[in-house]
């Protein structure tokens, strides 16, 4: 435990300044947290901004996690392995005597580990940037947590080729072409949702030529990166705190700190329209956002998991390609699924792009553009949503049979089901075991991120 070790070197009257100004920012080899202790902190920035040690994310879930000191709600900006919380009983960080910062779970299994090994002499010192490093003897950096992201950038962290801002199944990344992009990374699919793959690269405003690949939010609050982003805080200026955070609900933000109420604002967000985001309602859902989230089911599809809309909708009947089944369209106006054409025409009719469905098997439904009479058919059906800006209507193909029963049930509205941003924490909340897994805590463990 770092304070004891204050205990075994200085002399007495130290110890009570040492214990008292529980503000340590560097520790040398030997210095450890115990779990029993997290209500401790293993180290504070000088400015005390940010401090470092052990959070609870779960039932009896723990991450060794660096976090903002004074902020209402606990805002953690970097853990250690974030996806494999430690046991609250029995777990332990310690910078050993080779120079490795060290976490270990309940049964002394390496959790993480800094692969730091320079011995004597080695520190660990967390930074006022909020940056925790490790230096051998002679100063030089050997490890630093600005290296390696979870879910958040601070200010002058840099987002550079290789690394990731991860939450759950969205990422934020430099692609092979130098270009910063949201993806959804799903068990089904993976598509990019941000920027609009609807333009390309020039008719986003930017060159992908410059293929430094570096992006940083500077204290000014302006993301800037070597493509020509340029991104500008609605408060930008000198002196407040931000951060700039990709959350469960796949949306990038940049947060900014009332530091008289220790509350955040959104003070940038990458996707106005959070239906643009990906993967929210799953295959063959539907969402909508009016102006909370709402996922819903097509006529003819039923939620296939009760409790996750990542998993989408179930067709309630048993596709077939006999020439003899008969096909209806039912028209979901001002709807579209992004992505997956089988076809696509221009200046054809509603009933020409009909008949290009119907004669295609795996055709489930075709979106069409009255006017531009733009035709899309569809195999699979992710990225639904509907939205008043949609310039068009979305046409699904159900067997006949379906669609007279159906007339009844497209008037029931229990077929519209609410999504809040902790649906996703509930799939992607901490748990030390799975099992125990519950609803409430998996909820607070979805606040501490947004
Ligand atoms: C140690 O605990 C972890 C987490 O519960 C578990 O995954 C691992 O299998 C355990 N290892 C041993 C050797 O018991
Ligand atoms: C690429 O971007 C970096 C960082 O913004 C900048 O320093 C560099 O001059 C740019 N290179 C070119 C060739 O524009
Ligand atoms: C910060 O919070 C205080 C108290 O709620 C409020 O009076 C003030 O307007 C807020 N400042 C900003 C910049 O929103
Ligand atoms: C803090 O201030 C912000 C405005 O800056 C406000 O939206 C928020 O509700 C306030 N929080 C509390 C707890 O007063
Ligand atoms: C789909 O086909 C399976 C197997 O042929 C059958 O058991 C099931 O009842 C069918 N489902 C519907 C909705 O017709
Ligand atoms: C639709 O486009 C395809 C491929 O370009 C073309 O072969 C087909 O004739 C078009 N269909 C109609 C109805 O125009």
């Amino acid at each position: 435990m770092a304070r004891l070790l204050c205990v075994v070197i200085l002399p007495l009257i130290t110890v009570l300044t040492c214990s008292y100004a529980s503000a340590q920012w560097v520790l040398s080899t030997g210095s450890s947290l115990s779990i029993e202790n997290h209500k401790q902190t293993f180290l504070t920035s000088p400015n005390s901004d940010f401090s470092c040690g052990f959070q609870e994310v779960g039932g009896n879930a723990f991450s060794f996690s660096i976090w903002f000191t004074n902020t209402k709600e606990k805002t953690i900006v970097w853990s250690a392995n974030p996806k494999a919380p430690v046991n609250g009983h029995g777990s332990k960080v310690m910078l050993n005597h080779e120079g490795n910062l060290v976490l270990t779970d309940v049964n002394g299994t390496v959790n993480w580990d800094s692969k730091t090994s320079s011995g004597k002499g080695t520190t660990v010192a967390l930074l006022d940037t909020g940056n925790l490093i490790i230096r051998d003897s002679t100063g030089a950096l050997l490890w630093q947590s600005f290296s390696s992201p979870t879910d958040t950038l601070l200010p002058l962290q840099p987002l550079t080729k290789g690394i990731k801002l991860v939450s759950g199944y969205y990422s934020l990344y430099f692609d092979n072409d130098n270009v910063l992009r949201l993806m959804y990374d799903g068990p089904e699919i993976s598509s990019i949702y941000w920027p609009s793959a609807d333009y390309t690269v020039f008719q986003n405003g930017r060159t992908n030529y410059n293929s430094s690949r570096n992006a940083v939010l500077d204290t000014e609050g302006y993301f800037l990166s070597s493509y020509g982003l340029n991104i500008k805080a609605s408060d930008w200026g000198a002196g407040i705190k931000r951060r700039l955070t990709i959350g469960y609900d796949g949306n990038l933000r940049i947060y900014s700190l009332n530091s008289s109420n220790g509350s955040w604002i959104v003070s940038w967000e990458a996707i106005a329209e959070m239906c643009n985001v990906h993967g929210l309602c799953g295959q063959n859902g539907i969402c909508e956002y009016l102006p909370s989230l709402k996922c819903s089911c097509p006529p003819g599809y039923e939620m296939r998991d009760p409790k996750n809309w990542e998993r989408g909708c179930w067709p309630q009947f048993n596709k077939s390609c006999s020439k003899t089944e008969e096909f209806e369209f039912i028209k979901l106006p001002q709807t579209d699924f992004y992505g997956f054409d089988l076809t696509y025409n221009t200046s054809i009719t509603l009933e020409a792009c009909k008949k290009i469905c119907l004669d295609t098997c795996s055709c489930s439904g075709l979106t069409y553009k009255t006017g531009s009479g733009f035709c899309y058919t569809k195999a699979v059906l992710f990225n639904g949503y509907s939205s008043p800006n949609f310039p068009g209507d979305y046409y699904i193909k159900l067997p006949k049979n379906i669609v007279s029963k159906q007339s009844d049930l497209t008037c029931n509205p229990s077929i519209t089901e609410i999504v809040q941003g902790s649906a996703k924490a509930v799939m992607w909340g901490l748990q030390y075991s799975r099992r125990k897994e519950s609803r409430k805590e998996s909820t607070q463990a979805g606040k501490a991120h947004d």
